[in-house]
């Protein structure tokens, strides 16, 4: 399979993740939030921003120069992912809350989620992980939430829709030029399977941390 339809293949499986995550999803951006559950969930989006920040960089890092493409692409979207954390951050400010994400303990799916991006053997996976594994299901969320209920979701959510846009149709890019044999394809098949798992997962761990009901799922 070419790098292309290797990219096709990995599209059709977003497009799965995302149907599993809408439910969810409307259920959160169609809600007035209590001022408590909202600094819960602004702590939740913060806490991403800032580890997607730190395993961007890393990953910067740890590519070599003959990948010059795909280091580049690391170095914006760490600074990005850092500029969603100030909006983050700022919003928690507005609420009264001085946020410290080192001292934040996520529920436990979304720590695996991040552990698993930050450990990804080389950057390839962690495209596959987050840009394909999770970002999509972030732009369903925002895009829901810049016309909700909540004018504080709203607020934090139409800022960062084009960014993460990007973050996929980059990783779009990369996966269609580096993604060229079989054995690199299923490594990353494997990694964005289990993040798109994940995500979802920490959604419902979230909802049932907040004490909400399950929305339904299918
Ligand atoms: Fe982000
Ligand atoms: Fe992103």
């Amino acid at each position: 399979m070419t790098g292309n339809e290797f990219a096709s293949e990995m599209e059709e499986k977003v497009a799965a993740l995302l149907e599993a995550a809408r439910p969810l999803s409307e259920a959160w951006a169609n809600k007035v939030w209590p001022r408590q559950q909202l600094i819960e969930v602004l702590k939740h989006y913060a806490y991403a921003e800032w580890r997607s920040c730190l395993h961007n960089a890393k990953h910067f890092l740890n590519t070599p120069m003959q990948q010059w493409d795909l280091k580049l692409g690391l170095a914006e979207q760490c600074h990005e992912e850092a500029s969603h954390y100030e909006i983050e951050r700022r919003k928690l400010l507005e609420l009264g809350v001085d946020f410290d994400p080192a001292a934040y303990t996520p529920v436990p799916s979304w720590k695996r989620y991040f552990d698993n991006q930050e450990n990804a053997p080389t950057a390839l996976e962690k495209i596959a992980a987050e840009n394909y594994g999770g970002e999509p299901k972030a732009v369903l969320f925002f895009k829901l939430a810049a016309n909700g209920a909540d004018p504080h979701l709203r607020d934090i959510a139409a800022p960062q829709i084009e960014d993460e846009e990007e973050h996929h149709e980059f990783g779009r890019a990369i996966l269609e030029k580096y993604a060229t044999t079989p054995e690199v394809q299923q490594r990353l098949r494997d990694i964005s399977a289990l993040q798109q798992k994940l995500s979802v997962d920490a959604m419902r761990e979230l909802n049932e941390r907040l004490g909400l009901p399950a929305p339904r799922t299918s």
